[in-house]
């Protein structure tokens, strides 16, 4: 019998097959998961070969002999944890285990249940609870969610973003505590502002109901715009330790407030989807501001938007210019996660001959130069939970002060009706009279 196994519930949905297979199995071909059974839980009436096949369709493998030892890994169970009977008969499954992993990639309003049950179990190793975001729907939702999980999992629980298992962004501190080119200039006298864009080109598909309810400011700027910002921010903690870091983390979201530039966006045709009229943003655009020596009077940008004209996340760290009397472009220091994990440093030159500065680029992009099975960050993060590692997993303190942060910028926003812009358009104007995003990028 695998040592350890990995419980997904909801395996039949759409994050279990677009990320966490894939996933699985890409790590699996990179030597991970090797003594790890797979166990998936839905409603479907799919059975080991209905899984089978689903995961064949979309990990697309190549190695038919690596296949067939994944696949043996894959067992499937259906059951609904809304049935009392069949949840307690999964479970007697599961009591006499040793190690589990529970992933959470199905309904946050079945969280606490699921929780409450697997909490109850009396297997002989470890029992750890990775949860998918959203982590509640406002402060008050978050530290409720944070108490009951905390009441059947104690410290085990693993609340996961996985942009934190990007390698572009786990790089984000080692870039800045390893060099010393880097961290003497991190701060607002060098530092003229921070750029941290999340860009999609699709609209909200299948998951209307669901978005309607959320909006971009929840699902984009909460989780994934702010840990980015966290960790471009943080200060070096005293102690590589993961508590440390989150400690650190949590500073920087406590001191972090928005101004009063804020632009909420809803493009046309939104509301024909969701089948109502909504004032759900499905862009948003602010400038906000972190109380720390380091940082007093940098604004941080933050921008994120569905159906528009391109798909793209990076952070820009824009240099004050200097001061001497030669016109240039101010350096910047661009970290692209998406479409590809790069860093992008721009500086001042002079061509041979040209008496101009010019601005050149130096350039390393992680994700081309290591495919094609350069690591997935569900396989990171999957990884670390099975070894009870918690670096880079969101962690509660950090939660609270997004939702702290949200709260605030809703407060500020209270009553603005989102502009309307042109799905596939570039970034609305009106966000232009923010920042001028256009300057920056690549
Ligand atoms: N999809 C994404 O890209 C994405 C991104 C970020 C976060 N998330 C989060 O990840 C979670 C899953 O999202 P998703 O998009 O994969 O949702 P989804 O496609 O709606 O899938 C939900 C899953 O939960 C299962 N489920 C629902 N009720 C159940 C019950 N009573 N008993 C057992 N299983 C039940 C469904 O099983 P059946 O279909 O078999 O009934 C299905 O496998 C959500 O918390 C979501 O917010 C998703």
């Amino acid at each position: 019998m695998a040592k350890k196994t990995l419980v997904i519930f909801g395996i039949t949905g759409d994050l279990a097959s677009r990320k966490l297979l894939p996933a699985l199995w890409n790590g699996f071909l990179n030597g991970r998961f090797k003594d790890l059974s797979i166990w998936g839980v839905g409603r479907k009436p799919w059975g080991n070969a209905g899984l089978h096949k689903n995961a064949r369709e979309v990990c697309e493998p190549k190695d038919e002999k690596a296949w067939q030892a994944f696949e043996k890994k894959l067992e499937f169970f259906r059951v609904d944890v809304e049935d009392e009977k069949e949840f307690n008969g999964f479970c007697e499954k599961l009591d006499g285990r040793s190690d589990l992993l529970f992933m959470l990639a199905t309904l946050p309003s079945l969280y606490e249940k699921i929780s409450a049950r697997l909490g109850k179990l009396e297997n002989k190793g470890y029992r750890r609870l990775m949860i998918e975001k959203p982590f509640g729907h406002d402060l008050k939702s978050a530290r409720a969610l944070h108490a009951e999980l905390a009441k059947d999992f104690g410290e085990e629980v693993y609340p996961m973003d996985h942009y934190l298992g990007k390698s572009a962004v786990r790089n984000i501190v080692v870039l800045r505590f390893s060099n010393p080119l880097f961290e003497p200039v991190w701060n607002n006298q060098y530092i003229q502002s921070v750029q941290i864009i999340q860009t999609e080109q699709q609209g909200v598909g299948h998951r209307a109901a669901f978005y309607d309810e959320t909006g971009a400011l929840k699902d984009m700027v909460q989780s994934h715009l702010v840990q980015m910002l966290a960790r471009v921010a943080m200060e070096c903690p005293k102690k590589w330790v993961p508590a440390e870091v989150a400690k650190e983390k949590a500073i920087v979201l406590e001191a972090l407030r928005p101004s009063d530039d804020i632009v909420f966006g809803q493009y046309a045709g939104y509301e024909k989807e969701v089948g109502h009229a909504s004032n759900t943003e499905t862009f948003v655009a602010l400038k906000a501001f972190i109380d720390t020596p380091r940082w007093k009077g940098v604004p941080f940008y933050l921008l994120a938007g569905k159906n528009l004209e391109s798909r793209f996340a990076q952070i820009v760290i824009t240099f004050k210019p200097m001061h001497y009397n030669v016109p240039a472009l101010p350096s910047t220091l661009t970290i692209t996660l998406q479409p590809e994990e790069k860093f992008i440093l721009k500086v001042n030159l002079k061509r041979a001959g040209e008496s101009e500065l010019e601005p050149f680029k130096m350039e390393y992009c992680e994700s081309c130069e290591i495919r094609p099975r350069s690591p997935q960050a569900y396989e990171v993060l999957f990884e670390e939970a099975l070894e009870g590692k918690k670096t880079f997993f969101t962690w509660w303190p950090e939660i609270e002060a997004a939702w702290e942060f949200v709260e605030a910028v809703q407060k500020k926003a209270k009553g603005k009706k989102p502009l309307t812009y042109k799905p596939g358009s570039p970034i609305p104007k009106a966000a232009e009279k923010i920042v001028d995003w256009k300057e920056y990028g690549e």
